[in-house]
């Protein structure tokens, strides 16, 4: 049964009252009458009874107050120590209105530090994930410079471990002239920027401060950012503009020059027409260089719609055989095509392909010298049709086949410009094959000759 502390304590002195009172009333009784102090037998069991009850009282009421209260105490400790222990049970303990009441709370209060707890656990895991896989790599340094978290990302990017554990001996190894009060006393929103080389990586890496709630700084976070592939993007960029310029402005300047001298006057007329076709030689040669530059435009912003139908390769390159002959004879080359096994039909833009063929052939005339010998394969291999277009020309340096199909590369400029190229022909290719879901590989050895095996898609593509 349940029952208030006030109660308790209320009867506990009743009862505390009533023994005095019964001693003071026999003690002066037995006074009166026969004059002795002393208690007879029966009046003083009773008064013991009486002291018992109180004692037995008194120890049930201290046990109900005191054993949950040390419950309570042991639970509280174990929070401290980052545990938590259920509190269901202590009510168990005291049959006191105030001391149950006082549990309740207690355990309300248990409730929302375990719930608490779990959101922050469970925040903390999440925030712990996102940074494991982020890209961007992050260390936090403590006030006094020494780690207190580094991802795997910044431990690959920096080239740092474990042992890497202070901010100096970090940036030390990093070759770095950083402050770390300078980052600490940053004024608000303010931040250091820094970029660095690590083995083939150009990174940026950003210093802030992070703060208490008080806004009192608590250390440095370093976010370390790859920025390799932006760097390389921004020089192939810079690049390209100067290669345009500089492509323009030869036959820009030949012209103006040739231009120049009709209009002196004191020339004869062959003279003039010797001018005029060198005029004319350099315009066409910058109408090739724009068309190939909006077209690579058109590609760059996924403005080709391609007119991809089914159609029989080996139609199409006998086909463009027979148009690149003249040119090939001009060179005095033999010229073959061979259908090794007529492939299936191919799924590609028809025009496209024809352009790409068309490009690697007129490639392998060009850098062929004289009587040299172009052969054109056509077959099937893995359900995939492929051209190989094989010549014994002057080749390709090894070093410079994995740049080929840049922009503007090429192997000898004064070469290529003075056979009219601009240097974008396999660009194009590459562009086109990669539209059309085919591959494209070239192999060559310098005074040997130039392999290109271009192979096609012959099923439709199934559009998800
Ligand atoms: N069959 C080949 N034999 C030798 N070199 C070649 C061959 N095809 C391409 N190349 C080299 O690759 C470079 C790039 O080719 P391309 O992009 O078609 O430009 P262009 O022909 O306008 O110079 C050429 O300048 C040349 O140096
Ligand atoms: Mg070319």
């Amino acid at each position: 049964m349940r029952s208030s502390l006030k109660f308790n304590i209320g009867f506990l002195s009743f009862l505390m009252v009533v023994i005095t009172y019964i001693t003071t009333i026999v003690l002066s009784e037995k006074k009166i009458i026969d004059g002795s102090n002393l208690l007879d037998i029966s009046n003083f069991i009773f008064l013991l009874v009486l002291f018992l009850i109180a004692l037995i009282y008194t120890s049930i009421i201290a046990k109900s107050i005191i054993f949950p209260i040390k419950k309570i105490e042991k639970s509280m400790r174990n929070v401290a120590a980052g545990k938590i222990l259920e509190t269901k049970h202590l009510k168990n303990y005291s049959n006191i209105t105030e001391i149950t009441d006082f549990i309740d709370a207690y355990s309300d209060m248990m409730q929302i530090i375990r719930k608490n707890n779990f959101d922050l656990n469970s925040q903390q895991s999440k925030t712990e994930i996102i940074l494991e896989h982020m890209a961007d790599g992050v260390v936090a340094f403590s006030v006094s410079k020494q780690v207190v978290h580094m991802n795997k990302s910044s431990m690959r990017l920096l080239n740092i471990s474990n042992l890497d554990d202070t901010f100096d001996k970090i940036v030390t190894r990093l070759r770095m002239n950083i402050d770390f009060d300078k980052v600490m006393y940053l004024p608000n929103y303010k931040s250091i920027e820094e970029r660095i080389t690590v083995g083939d990586n150009v990174l940026n890496l950003v210093f802030v401060p992070f703060y208490s709630e008080r806004l009192i700084p608590m250390g440095v976070i370093v976010v370390v950012r790859n920025v390799t592939e932006n760097v390389k993007l921004d020089n192939i960029r810079k690049e390209f503009v100067a290669n345009v310029s500089h492509e323009l402005k030869t036959p820009l300047t030949s012209i103006k020059g040739y231009s120049e001298t009709i209009i002196s006057g004191d020339l004869t007329s062959d003279e003039i027409v010797k001018f005029s076709k060198v005029i004319n030689q350099e315009a066409n040669r910058m109408d090739r260089l724009v068309t190939d530059l909006l077209q690579l435009s058109r590609f760059d912003y996924k403005k080709v719609s391609w007119k991809k139908m089914m159609f029989s390769l080996d139609e199409l390159a006998l086909n463009i055989c027979e148009k690149m002959k003249y040119s090939a004879s001009q060179k005095n080359h033999t010229l073959e095509c061979v259908i090794t096994v007529s492939p299936p039909k191919v799924y590609a833009d028809r025009d496209a392909i024809e352009q790409v063929i068309v490009n690697i052939l007129s490639n392998s005339i060009k850098y062929t010298p004289n009587d040299g010998i172009i052969k054109l394969f056509v077959g099937s291999v893995n359900n995939n049709a492929y051209v190989k277009v094989v010549d014994n020309g002057i080749g390709i340096p090894s070093k410079d086949l994995q740049r080929i199909f840049e922009r503007f590369y090429r192997v000898d400029k004064a070469r290529s410009r003075e056979m009219g190229g601009t240097g974008l022909g396999l660009a194009i290719v590459k562009e086109i094959i990669d539209g059309n879901n085919g591959t494209v590989e070239i192999k060559s050895e310098v005074n040997q000759g130039t392999e290109v095996v271009i192979t096609l898609p012959t099923k439709m593509e199934v559009k998800m």
